[in-house]
């Protein structure tokens, strides 16, 4: 595996690299989500580039952006072992030599669930995703779905600004207890981590009465969030996956997200699980 750590020795490898080529974006503190990303950019493309890069322009002031994890030699290990051609490492003057003047603003789609909590979140995460795709010319690039907001802001990136790459989600890796996988789950400690799977819980809760005809939303969402104790809910919503905008009703016959977040102490958990409504709400769920 080659590593690059400026913009000029990405550039002048990724000229060799034979394509179609994958990029798995990452902020490094690499767990098996990101490995089952990597493996599968690996068996569909013929390079594979992963970066690393924790991206300060999508971290809020009081954020955690001095104290995220960062395990470089551990992530440099998996990634080779995983296959990976190039790791992406720059530091951030290389990413940002002078203060971001041009930044990509999504509109409506940061306006609701994290994009209300974290104002400025998904602004740098859409200048930062397209600074990587210019400067890696991928044919893929890979994210996990447990970013669902992410997800869909990237989607649109791509979409609206005419992108030549294809944007491939990789389902959401659990614990055995349902907790999603994520770099910030070190933070926990032993009673948050037993705690922590209540939002999954909470999740799967509404997806699975929103499946069988409940459409009652607003009541839905305040019964989990009574049980999510002793998590501190932040949000829950039900949203379209393309649009993130929190629903009271939910339309027939159609593909919907969960979605959630909660603090576990003063780390924030965020999940999202998928819900398909019936046809037709059944007569005795109507409430
Ligand atoms: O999901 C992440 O790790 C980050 O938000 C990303 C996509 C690498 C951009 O910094």
């Amino acid at each position: 595996m080659h590593t690059a750590r400026t913009v000029r020795e990405l550039r002048s490898f990724r000229e060799g690299l034979p394509g179609p080529v994958a990029l798995v974006p990452t902020m490094g503190a690499l767990h098996a989500g990101h490995a089952s990303l990597v493996r599968r950019a690996r068996a569909a493309c013929r390079s594979l580039i992963v970066s690393s890069f924790v991206n300060p322009l999508q971290f809020g002031a009081g954020e955690d952006l001095g104290r995220y994890p960062r395990t470089p030699e551990d992530d440099a290990r998996l990634l080779a072992d995983e296959g990976v051609d190039l790791l992406f490492a720059p530091p951030e003057a290389e990413m940002y030599p002078r203060p971001q003047e041009i930044v990509v603003q999504p509109l409506t789609l940061a306006q609701h669930c994290e994009g209300l909590r974290r104002p400025d979140h998904f602004r740098g995460v859409a200048t930062v995703v397209l600074k990587l795709l210019n400067l890696c010319r991928p044919q893929q690039a890979y994210f996990g779905e447990k970013d669902a907001q992410q997800l869909a802001v990237v989607r649109r990136l791509v979409a609206d600004l005419h992108l030549d790459c294809d944007i491939v989600a990789c389902p959401i890796v659990r614990e055995a207890d349902g907790l999603a996988l994520s770099s910030r789950n070190r933070y926990l400690s032993p009673s948050e981590r037993a705690a922590a799977p209540n939002l999954h819980r909470a999740l799967q809760v509404i997806a699975t009465a929103l499946a069988s005809g409940r459409s009652d939303v607003n009541a839905l969402l305040a019964d989990s969030r009574a049980r999510m104790s002793p998590l501190r809910c932040d949000y829950l919503a039900v949203v379209r996956p393309d649009e993130f905008i929190p629903l009271d009703a939910v339309p027939a016959d159609s593909e919907l997200l969960a979605v959630g977040a909660a603090f576990a102490g003063n780390t924030r958990l965020i999940d999202a699980v998928k819900a398909r409504t019936p046809k037709r709400p059944t007569e005795e769920n109507v409430r």
